[in-house]
């Protein structure tokens, strides 16, 4: 298959619309569409990415008037986190409407709703005909694409088109936010914080390693992900690893000597934008070791020591 890239909001919807499959730039991470519409598109995604057919795909909207196409009920505290946060990096899982295909929710009857903020992402929602089924725009497995380069390196010739936008602002993926129980669950930590969150839903939990293991919430969760070639060595902030690779750190400005490539970020909104590209640069690089710090569960640094949990294999 040969794989079109185009700056074209429009071109890139028009493809979508005939049952392309197509990446398209979001301010989280990028994604990889298809029409809930177009049955054969939405198994081409999981073809493409190689992903397991019992993980559910976000659904994406243009609008929040689109909500009440892919959903039965908005519930008094999703309705809230709507308000608050839509358009915006959060997915609210409510129940599903029977129009949205279960080889979309993979058999469940929730569905994941995102609206996202991003001025190209909305343009190519609003010229699609049908609400848009897309996970992350990668190899699954692999970190997150943060720009058109990495997903064109992972899904080249397996996927219809990317629309080339700008590099994502956020580069880690929406905060996941399960309004379908009775008590709002945090399944997955985003650049919307959970303090951000309580704010709104004060009575919200977090999901547990429990609750994943006995019913996973969130099946893409067990799975592991966001991995590097590279093996990942987390430390504390303050601890400086004796001998490093690579190395990457919020709070050590000089790198310690026999560094190969080193990234210091001097922010959490950095780290978690640098985080992903950052992984797909030592790959290139044929780097075998990143040593990461590993910053505290507050705000921001929530979402960043989930994905680097995650990277480094403590699923
Ligand atoms: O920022 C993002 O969320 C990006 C952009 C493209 O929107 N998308 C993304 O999709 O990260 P993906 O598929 O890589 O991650 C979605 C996660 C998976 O872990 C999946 O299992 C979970 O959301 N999920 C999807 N639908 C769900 C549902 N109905 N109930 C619980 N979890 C769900
Ligand atoms: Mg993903």
């Amino acid at each position: 298959m040969q794989t079109t890239l185009t700056p074209s909001a429009a071109e890139a919807a028009a493809i979508l619309n005939e049952g392309g499959v197509v990446a398209f730039p979001t301010e989280t991470v990028y994604g990889l569409g298809a029409s809930i519409c177009h049955p054969e598109a939405i198994n081409q995604i999981f073809r493409a990415k190689g992903r397991p057919s019992d993980n559910p795909l976000i659904v994406h909207i243009a609008n929040v008037e689109q909500l009440e196409d892919v959903v039965t009920e908005i519930t008094p505290d999703a309705a809230r986190l709507i308000e608050c946060f839509f358009p915006g990096p959060l997915t609210l899982v409510l129940r599903k409407h029977p129009r949205v295909p279960e080889t979309v929710t993979a058999g469940l009857q929730t569905v994941g709703i995102r609206c996202p903020s991003n001025a190209v992402a909305r343009e190519f929602l609003r010229l699609a005909h049908y609400p848009v089924a897309a996970p992350s725009a990668n190899r699954s497995g692999l970190p997150s694409a943060t720009n058109w380069e990495a997903v064109y390196q992972d899904l080249n010739g397996k996927i219809d088109a990317v629309l080339c936008g700008t590099p994502s602002a956020i580069g880690l993926e929406s905060t996941i936010v399960d309004c379908s129980c009775s008590t709002p669950l945090l399944l997955r930590a985003g650049s919307i914080t959970l303090e951000q969150l309580k704010e709104v839903v004060p009575e919200i939990t977090v999901a547990t390693k429990g609750d994943q293991a006995s019913a996973p919430k969130s099946p893409g969760l067990k799975y592991p992900h966001y991995a590097p070639k590279a093996t990942i060595i987390l430390y504390h902030p303050g601890e400086v690893p004796v001998t490093t690779a690579v190395f990457a750190s919020i709070g050590i400005t000089e790198p310690p000597t026999g560094v190969a490539l080193y990234k210091q970020c001097t922010t959490l909104d950095e780290y978690g934008h640098e985080l992903f590209s950052f992984f797909r640069r030592c790959d290139t690089e044929g780097i075998e070791t990143i040593y990461c710090e590993l910053p505290s569960n507050e705000g921001l640094g929530r979402a960043i020591r989930d994905r680097l949990m995650r990277a480094a294999g403590h699923v």
